[in-house]
């Protein structure tokens, strides 16, 4: 099976009414422990890359490291889509390495920390969706912005997405997916205590879907952090502090109304961490790494595993057939309701 385009993935999401997780990955046993998971809940997935993956593992073992996965796991329907583009330089070379989908995060100006105005982030999306589209690549682009910047990405001032913005913004830039900010923020220290709805601004959300019932929305942020992995964590010497992330209840109220891609990072970092700081510890006489590698690339199988089957995708990675590239080329340019 080629690789799926992430328009494709979410439009069946839809027909389903079901969320897909999306899954950041920068090495082998990540990528293993995401597509077995996928396989063994057979579940579609998303696997995507940030710029500082495309560095870390370098642009052409990361791709080829998909194909590998995409080969071996032939009946998944995978995408592999670049996570927060900063330019549309980057999400172009992205297109050109064979991602099947990409995001312009033109909510922020290129430093990827400034917010940015409305005008330049409706100019850099459209002109990726031009540039995607002609090629049957899917774009996703972000409305308002997150909070936090640990991770490097974000302005640390939190911008929620407005609703009537947000009709005019698919409108211009035709994307096929639309990142929403509500509340939630990357890394593992998102909110003080456990987010209500309120905190979580879960009501734009359905707004949102009101105006735009057929926009697949994007909940960017989305770890749960599960306080027993960052126990784990801390009982095997690390020193991490109490830390809350999004409920999964909270992901599942998104998914019934309009979400359909889940961003998922901190929660396999933590597992991978837990089960690595465990085995060392547990194993002072071995060198060899593949018995640390083994038990952290099941770690993250088993969290992804749990996710997508909460997110309600599990059991849906056969009900399609992954349609190539050109195709989805030629539907962008035949069909008005696949957007410009
Ligand atoms: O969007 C943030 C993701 O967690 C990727 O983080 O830039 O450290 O790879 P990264
Ligand atoms: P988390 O840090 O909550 O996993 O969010 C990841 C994300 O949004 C990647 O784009
Ligand atoms: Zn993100």
């Amino acid at each position: 099976m080629p690789l799926a385009t992430l328009r494709q993935v979410l439009d069946e999401a839809a027909k389903g009414g079901y969320g897909v997780g999306a899954f950041n990955v920068n090495n082998m046993e990540q990528l293993q422990g995401i597509v077995t998971a996928a396989q063994e809940v057979n579940a579609p997935v998303i696997v995507q890359a940030s710029r500082g993956a495309i560095n870390y593992a370098g642009p052409m073992y990361l791709r080829n490291l998909i194909l590998a996965a995409a080969e071996s796991a032939p009946e998944i329907p995978i995408v592999l889509h670049l996570d927060h583009g900063d330019t549309p330089d980057t999400c172009k070379m992205a297109i050109d390495l064979g991602f099947t989908s990409v995001m312009m995060d033109g909510s922020l100006l290129a430093d990827g920390k400034t917010p940015s105005d409305y005008e330049y982030n409706v100019r850099v999306t459209r002109e990726v969706v031009d540039a995607a589209h002609v090629k049957g690549v899917s774009v996703e682009g972000e409305l308002g912005t997150l909070g936090g910047i640990e991770d490097g990405h974000g302005s640390g001032e939190v911008h929620l997405t407005d609703p009537d913005q947000a009709g005019d913004f698919v409108a211009q830039t035709g994307v096929d997916a639309l990142a929403v900010a509500i509340g939630t923020s990357h890394g593992a220290y998102k909110f003080t205590e456990k987010p209500t709805g309120d905190v979580l601004a879960m009501h734009l959300i359905e707004e949102i879907h009101q105006k735009l019932p057929t926009t697949h929305m994007v909940m960017h942020g989305s770890s749960s952090v599960p306080a027993e992995l960052v126990d784990r964590i801390n009982a095997a010497g690390g020193q991490l502090a109490e830390a809350f992330g999004v409920p999964v209840e909270e992901i599942q109220q998104g998914i019934r109304h309009g979400v359909r891609k889940v961003n998922v990072d901190t929660d396999g970092r933590l597992a991978i961490t837990a089960a690595l700081r465990e085995s060392i510890a547990a194993n002072p006489s071995e060198f060899d790494p593949r018995a640390f590698f083994k038990p952290a690339r099941e770690a993250m199988k088993q969290v992804v595993a749990e996710r997508l089957t909460q997110f309600g995708a599990a059991g849906h990675a056969g009900d399609y057939t992954v349609i190539s590239l050109d195709e989805m080329a030629a539907r962008y340019k035949s069909d008005g309701s696949l957007g410009a």
